[in-house]
């Protein structure tokens, strides 16, 4: 029986439409949080570390996105894993922290003493039970992940200050201008229910603000647009408050972290995933022996993918459902969506083949690899048509278009 004083629940903040803008042309097709990285959509990888908790009873899914949307994802991948996990919609936006509160009262049905919070778009090993027993012996309200990173990178990020002895929370600044720290925040919490009372004080503080502009002035108003009386973002609005104040904690990753803010960093988190898997679940990962083609590295086929024995596949690569590979294809550091055809002799490198695409014989499909860069791979949007022997590199090509001539650092719109 599990102790009810212990039990644990996850939240995964995955946002809505809105926040999909960095994703296209891909979150066209589908919401960021379900493309699949290293095989398995993005979500699947925070919901599965999340099963190894102790005493998980629950993982919720929340965000503004249609439920249509993900109804029948969380269906399966309950099944799946064998662990109760609901899609709850907002009606709008409410923030990070205020996403949070809206839902508190499913969120507490179970009396959970500790509410794991993630968000979706970071890709990163979740040592989820050992910051839960750190956690615990610090004694605070909340404990946060957190990595050094480098200097120049920091600033992208929540920079924080923690106390080297007892690793509490001194400062916490949310994107600053001038550096503060190489020590980031990685998205990723636990808390106990306490953090409701917290948020609610946010909440009660804003109507406050809100009866005075009642009667006040302009300039309050300009200050209503920016900051909703329903809105609270958990960075700056609740961790930078509570820093030096004894209540926050956190627990730093050795391990690899990336927060997944672009399709091209994808495909440097899907060779992150692909290489968890090496220790992790190494049957989800192809050998020349099964797929029958020669790979190369960690490579992800799905099983209703026909890749033909005389073609050579990674390091780095994830093919998703009923893709057909002809004979001598190469493919290298690139995720090739469900229902694409790759004919003889085409190479793919650096790239992202969008669902229902095909592409040509002796067609080259590729990128530079810097993941970083606008275009520095080559993606093609859904249904898009490489003709034989066209070369598409550092391109970003739109749904449903044919190229017949090369292109080179282009969008086609
Ligand atoms: P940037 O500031 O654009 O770099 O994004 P971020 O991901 O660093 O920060 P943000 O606070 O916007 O988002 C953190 C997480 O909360 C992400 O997983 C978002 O998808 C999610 N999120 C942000 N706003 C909301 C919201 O209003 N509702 C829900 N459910 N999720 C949200």
């Amino acid at each position: 029986m599990v102790n009810t004083e212990e039990k644990v629940v996850a939240v995964i903040l995955v946002g809505g439409p809105t926040k999909g803008t960095r994703f296209r042309p891909l979150s066209f097709n589908t919401p960021e949080p379900l493309f699949p990285l290293a095989g398995q959509s993005m979500v699947y990888h925070p919901i599965s570390s999340c099963k190894k908790i102790p005493n998980l009873v629950q993982i919720f899914l929340i965000g503004f996105y249609e439920e249509r949307e993900f109804a029948l994802y969380v269906s399966s991948i309950s099944n799946e894993l064998k662990i109760p996990v609901r899609y709850l919609k907002e009606d709008k936006p409410h923030g990070s922290a205020g996403g949070l509160y809206y839902f508190r009262d499913q969120i507490m049905e179970d009396s959970p003493s500790h509410i794991f919070l993630l968000n979706f778009d970071v890709c990163c090993s979740f040592p989820l039970s050992n910051m839960l027993e750190a956690h615990k012996t610090y004694g605070g309200i909340g404990t946060l992940l957190v990595i050094k990173v480098s200097a120049e990178s920091a600033n992208q990020f929540g920079e924080l200050v923690a106390d080297p002895v007892t690793k509490e929370l001194l400062h916490y600044t949310e994107k600053p201008e001038t550096f503060v720290s190489d020590l980031i925040n990685c998205g990723v919490y636990i808390f106990t229910p306490k953090i409701f009372s917290i948020i609610q004080e946010v909440f009660l503080l804003r109507e406050d603000r809100a009866d005075i502009r009642h009667i006040s002035s302009y300039e309050s108003q300009q200050f209503a647009t920016r900051s909703p009386t329903d809105f609270v973002r958990l960075d700056q609005d609740i961790l930078s408050p509570l820093a030096g104040k004894k209540k926050l904690y956190t627990y730093e990753t050795m391990d690899f972290w990336e927060q997944i803010k672009t399709p091209g960093i994808s495909i440097k988190c899907s060779a992150l995933y692909l290489a968890q898997f090496r220790i992790t679940s190494p049957h989800l990962l192809a050998s020349g022996d099964d797929s029958t083609a020669t790979v190369v590295g960690d490579v992800y086929i799905h099983p209703s993918a026909k890749v033909h024995p005389t073609s050579k596949i990674g390091p780095n690569v994830s093919i998703s459902a009923n893709v057909r590979i002809a004979p001598g294809v190469r493919l290298m550091n690139c995720i090739v969506l469900d229902d694409v055809e790759i004919k003889e002799n085409a190479v793919v490198i650096h790239a992202i083949v969008g669902w229902k695409s095909s592409i040509g014989r002796w067609s080259r499909v590729q990128g530079d690899g810097d993941y970083n860069a606008k275009l520095g791979i080559t993606i093609l949007g859904e249904s898009v048509i490489v003709e034989d022997e066209v070369v598409v590199t550092n391109s970003i090509v739109l749904p449903n278009k044919m190229l017949n001539l090369s292109v080179q650092d282009e969008i086609i719109l």
